[in-house]
């Protein structure tokens, strides 16, 4: 017994075409430019049987490519725990890119669509999925535009079926980029996350087993599959393998995307973004997005990359490394990201939805009751569903430690 609102949605409909085209769509490689450069000579080879699944999954194994999404789970590896499950499989590209700082994804959709678009082909190739789908965040109106283009003329050049790869438009929720709460949202379902295990491998969209990948991870796959495994695995310094596409951004000179070697130090950042802002001074840094909490200027020499900052008790994640200048405070920042926690919690489970409220009201307190508010945290991090309530304590707990004199 639905109502349907027509005026309503009529009214949204013209919105969302208002914004479209609005949108400004940047210079980027076209599917005429990209074929014509050799693009899906690789695909359409891998689909000749030049190479089998097996020897393909070793390259990409062997580069050491992680899952740029922020999790840095082996690429490879998912492929065999989804083959292992009996088809029919589905492949769905999480680019829900909502880690506030993140748009690393958005720039290379923005320049080489393609680039992303033959590593989804090649990953949905291995694990033999029947369709794709691609979760893109609406808060990108140009990159919509330009896959909606682009996948046309892939059909239109006869490379996938219609219909095979399936645009979706997420609805601005942060909790739908987890991989779950996605999952659902496919389903036409409340993005709410699920327990696991099952793992989405086993049993993802409409229980069937699903390969789940970042854009920037298809990306490499890419690459690694055109150029060999040593277009990725070849980079990396202070001692680390690989390529990063950090999204730098807050107090720096040049904000932007820096897709350079792995393990590049805060301090190396500052100065590939040409310097601190004018009139700041370098005083903390997110390292991997809200969820990684703060560190103060004072550790700027550790490696930012997968597993170097589990001593200082935090991750690099998607990499978007926030800079704040001696004028910015950490318990203002910290605040400012349980406060986009409290948002964004689904609200499924306690200690989550009301974790992050009482957390926010504690944290406007003068002076911190910080025995009250770790008693709080680890209650969050034991008890939560999902990753968004396990690690919203994360900057509380950093402020607590490295910037205690200013709570
Ligand atoms: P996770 O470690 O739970 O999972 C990573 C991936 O590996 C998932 O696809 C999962 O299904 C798979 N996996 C893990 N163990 C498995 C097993 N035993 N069998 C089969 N598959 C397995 O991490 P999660 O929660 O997916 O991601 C957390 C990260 O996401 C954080 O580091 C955070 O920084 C990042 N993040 C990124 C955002 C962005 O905009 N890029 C937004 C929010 C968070
Ligand atoms: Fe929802 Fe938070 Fe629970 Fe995750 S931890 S399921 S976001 S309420």
């Amino acid at each position: 017994h639905a109502h349907i609102d027509h005026a309503t949605v009529a009214k949204v409909e013209a919105a969302i075409a208002a914004r479209e085209t609005h949108a400004t769509i940047p210079d980027y490689e076209t599917f005429a430019t990209y074929r014509a450069a050799g693009g899906y000579d690789v695909l359409t080879a891998l689909r000749g049987g030049s190479k089998t699944p097996d020897q393909v999954q070793d390259e990409v194994l062997e580069s050491g490519l992680r899952g740029m999404g922020g999790a840095g789970f082996p690429s490879g590896k998912k492929w065999s725990f989804v083959r292992a499950a009996d088809g029919p499989r589905y492949l769905a590209v999480n680019g829900d890119e909502g880690e506030p700082g993140t748009f690393k994804d958005r720039y290379v959709l923005e320049r080489t669509p393609h680039t992303f678009l033959e590593g989804m082909l090649i990953a949905a190739w291995a694990v033999e999925a029947t369709t794709c789908y691609i979760y893109m965040r609406d808060e990108y109106p140009a990159v919509l535009h330009i896959l909606a283009e682009e996948i046309a003329a892939l059909e239109d050049a006869g490379i996938v079926e219609a219909g095979y790869i399936d645009l979706r438009r997420g609805a601005g929720a942060y909790i739908c980029g987890e991989e779950s709460a996605m999952i659902e949202s496919i389903e036409g379902k409340r993005g709410l996350p699920r327990h696991r295990p099952p793992y989405v491998a086993q049993v993802g969209i409409f229980d069937r087993p699903t390969l789940v990948h970042n854009v920037e991870t298809l990306h490499w796959i890419a690459r690694i599959c055109r150029e060999g495994a040593g277009v990725f695995a070849d980079y990396g310094i202070n001692g680390r393998k690989g390529m990063r596409a950090y999204s730098l951004s807050g107090r720096v000179a040049n904000p932007g995307v820096y897709i350079v070697d792995a393990g590049h130090t805060i301090a190396e950042l500052i100065e590939l973004a040409g310097g601190m802002a004018e009139g700041h001074e370098f005083y903390a840094y997110q390292p991997g997005g809200p969820s990684s909490g703060l560190l103060p200027a004072s550790m700027a020499d550790t490696p930012l990359d997968f597993d170097t900052l589990q001593p200082h008790g935090t991750f690099i994640g998607s990499a978007a490394v926030v800079v704040l200048g001696h004028q910015d405070r950490a318990r203002d920042a910290a605040l400012n990201m349980l406060r986009f926690f409290e948002d964004e919690s689904c609200g499924q489970c306690t200690p989550c939805r009301v974790g992050c409220e009482k957390a926010v009201k504690l944290m406007q307190a003068e002076t911190w009751d910080g025995a009250l508010l770790e008693e709080l945290s680890t209650l969050m991090v034991d008890s939560s569903i999902c990753g968004l309530g396990q690690a919203a304590p994360n900057p509380i707990r950093m402020v607590l430690k490295h910037f205690a004199d200013e709570v």
